[in-house]
């Protein structure tokens, strides 16, 4: 569980997300391809070049940080984006390394801004979001 600090933290962010959220999910997705290649024939890359996927994502990670309290509100999202999720094969073993990229991105592109304990705490708050998906998404797998 979070503690408030970190809630605090997270929530607190979600203003200067709101103005770098694309960048970053963009700066994200050019990194992630980088390292670690075998992640990318996985995306449809005609929306990576439109842009909506970017989108996409970086207003679930504001829904995300928004609702930190209660995370619960997510579930009809996590149920939805999950079913995409599955049909592309995404597992447990591939959120570490959009934890890894997404925080790495955060960095790059707010620079001084995001200190070590913003990056820690939304290190921690991927961490709740990413086992939301990854539990939604074993059921899924299961009942396949
Ligand atoms: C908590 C972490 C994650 C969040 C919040 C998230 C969010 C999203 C969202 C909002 C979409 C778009 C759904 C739509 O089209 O309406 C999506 C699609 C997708 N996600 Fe995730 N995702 C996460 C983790 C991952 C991971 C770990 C992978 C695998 C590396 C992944 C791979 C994909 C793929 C392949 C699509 C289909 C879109 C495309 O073809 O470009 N996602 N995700």
């Amino acid at each position: 569980m979070l503690d408030q600090k970190t809630k605090d933290i997270v929530k607190s962010t979600v203003p200067v997300l709101k103005e770098h959220g694309v960048e970053i999910t963009t700066e994200f997705y050019k990194d992630m391809f980088k390292r670690y290649p075998e992640v990318k024939n996985m995306f449809d890359m005609s929306k990576q070049k439109s842009g909506e996927q970017p989108k996409a994502l970086a207003m679930t990670v504001l829904a995300a940080a928004q609702n930190i309290d209660n995370l619960e509100v997510l579930a009809p999202a996590v149920e939805r984006i999950g079913k995409i999720h599955v049909d592309a094969k995404v597992k447990a073993e591939h959120y570490p390394i959009v934890g890894e990229c997404l925080l790495r991105a955060i960095k790059t592109v707010l620079g001084d801004s995001a200190t070590d304990e913003i990056i820690e705490a939304w290190g921690q708050a991927y961490e709740e979001i990413a086992k939301i998906f990854i539990n939604v998404e074993n059921k899924m797998y299961e009942a396949k």
